[in-house]
């Protein structure tokens, strides 16, 4: 790959803010460069990587200045600031529309206040394990810049009922305390069927406590939820949230741009993609990063800076034995 190249996909890292992605490129110029003979370049490079890498790991020790919760929402909520941004993600047009009139109206909301009308906020995720949920509630968080607050269940969910429902009442006051984006990641846990047999009542009332505060609720917090399971929710908790969204396994372009992005500081000229992309059939966007990320990885440890269709090919059967396992 030329210099431009590796600058041209530098530039678009930058302005994804995919550091993982960015420093990924520098090395391999680091590479390139030790390839050309240039030692002493490729040494500076590889030194301000491992700079960079450390300094991060050092951030993300270091305690949040603001939005920490404390005492009992302590236990309740991990925090995190996502860098994630939506640019980051492989979306097909509909899901991109979709989540970006979530941004539109969040950022745009004073003027739709005003008019006595509220931005959506309480999102309801559906789809199939490793297709972009989480991720999504990261880049919502990364755009908005606001603080990420994913619940933890199992402190949550006690066998007494009072104090889970007093647990709850915790994490939805704090929604208004502090502007976030609060994640109830694996919802299915709450937000089973409330007439299921065989349900000793308990998460019957714990849903309808959380369905009861979800419909009070009106802070200016994001609140998602994320389920694999949509045939266990209730169908009275879909009314209560502003948006439910489909998330599915990658179509074909998605499929391309998710190969793509991952490998994008490579050389792929020899690369057969559409037979690439018909191997990827069936997996999850998940799956596909991992095997776009272990074909990378092959390349490098070969000391190649170009993807043959067999580091792909591979990487992805591999993928696909491990999810039919
Ligand atoms: N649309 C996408 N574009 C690019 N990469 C993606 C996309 N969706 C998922 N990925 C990759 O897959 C990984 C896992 O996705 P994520 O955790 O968001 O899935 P999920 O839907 O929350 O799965 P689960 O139901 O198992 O929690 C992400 O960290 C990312 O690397
Ligand atoms: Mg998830």
């Amino acid at each position: 790959m030329t210099a431009s190249k590796h600058l041209i996909a530098l530039l678009k890292s930058h302005i994804a803010r995919d550091d993982d992605q960015f420093l990924s490129i520098a090395m391999q110029m680091a590479a390139h460069e030790a390839r050309k003979g240039h030692g002493q370049v490729a040494q500076q490079l590889r030194a301000l990587v491992d700079q960079a890498r450390s300094g991060k790991v050092e951030r993300a020790r270091r305690p949040v200045p603001i939005a920490q919760p404390k005492g009992d929402l302590a236990a309740l909520v991990s925090v995190t600031f996502s860098e994630t941004r939506l640019a980051s993600m492989a979306l097909t047009n509909e899901l991109e529309q979709r989540l970006k009139r979530v941004l539109i109206e969040q950022r745009q909301q004073h003027k739709l206040v005003e008019r006595g009308l509220q931005p959506r906020r309480k999102l309801l995720l559906v789809g199939p394990p490793g297709s972009g949920k989480t991720m999504t509630a990261g880049a919502l968080a990364g755009e908005l810049h606001l603080p990420l607050f994913t619940v933890l269940f199992d402190t949550l969910i006690t066998r007494f009922m009072g104090e889970t429902a007093s647990k709850l009442r915790i994490i939805f006051d704090a929604m208004s305390e502090t502007r976030g984006v609060y994640f109830f990641d694996e919802f299915d846990a709450i937000g089973s069927r409330r007439s299921e047999r065989n349900d000793v009542g308990e998460i019957r009332r714990v849903l309808n406590s959380f369905l009861q505060f979800l419909e009070k609720d009106d802070s200016d917090s994001l609140i998602i939820a994320a389920t694999n399971h949509v045939e266990l929710l209730d169908p009275a908790l879909f009314r209560r949230f502003d948006d439910v969204i489909q998330y599915e396994f990658p179509d074909q372009d998605v499929t391309l741009k998710i190969l793509q992005s991952r490998l994008v500081g490579f050389d792929a000229k020899t690369v057969d993609w559409t037979r690439t992309v018909e191997l990827s059939a069936g997996l999850s966007q998940a799956e596909i990063s991992r095997a776009a990320e272990e074909a990378a990885k092959r390349a490098i440890l070969a000391d190649r800076l170009s993807i043959t269709n067999d580091d792909l090919s591979s990487s992805l059967k591999e993928r696909r034995s491990a999810a039919h396992r």
